[in-house]
């Protein structure tokens, strides 16, 4: 017979580990440009359901973590610098094959070769103020989750 304390562990592990879940992010263009409804409006419209929500600044150094994998990369210091610029609101999203089908919703990095009908072809304005991101893998999603959500923020 299972206890309480090991049911929820092994459901959990499960939940995580079925791929469901994705993080994004809704950046400060986007965000001081009023459109927190209009992108969490096509995301829920698109069968996701917002299981954490939050509102708040990246410093520049927690920037520089969240973006650590692009640390070698030349445009990584305007990254840093645009991204603690202004609020963001961060989110996990929870729908079967929630990575790819998320990414499907966002359209390309460079919204200038998104597809008509996704949040960047709508929302972006460039491959930096491009409205949001998408994690890109399950274990991504995790460790982007546990970046800004504590587990009892998660839903
Ligand atoms: P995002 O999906 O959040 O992941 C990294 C971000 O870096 C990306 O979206 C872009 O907004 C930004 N970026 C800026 N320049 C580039 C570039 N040349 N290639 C890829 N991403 C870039």
């Amino acid at each position: 017979m299972l206890n309480l304390a090991t049911f929820v562990a092994l459901t959990n592990f499960k939940f995580n580990m079925s791929g469901n879940r994705t993080f994004t992010m809704v950046k400060p263009d986007a965000v001081a440009d009023r459109h927190i409804g209009g992108i969490t409006q096509m995301i829920e419209a698109a069968g996701f359901r917002v299981v954490a929500a939050k509102l708040t600044k990246l410093s520049e150094e927690r920037a520089g973590q969240f973006y650590e994998v692009h640390k070698e990369r030349g445009f990584y210091g305007d990254l840093k610098a645009y991204m603690s610029s202004g609020a963001v609101v961060a989110m996990i999203l929870e729908k079967e094959n929630a990575v790819a089908d998320f990414r499907k919703l966002i359209g390309a990095t460079n919204p200038a070769n998104a597809e008509e009908g996704t949040i960047r072809k709508k929302y972006a304005k460039s491959l930096e103020a491009n409205a949001v991101h998408g994690s890109d893998s399950d274990e991504n999603a995790e460790i982007e989750s546990n970046f800004f959500f504590s587990k009892t923020e998660q839903f």
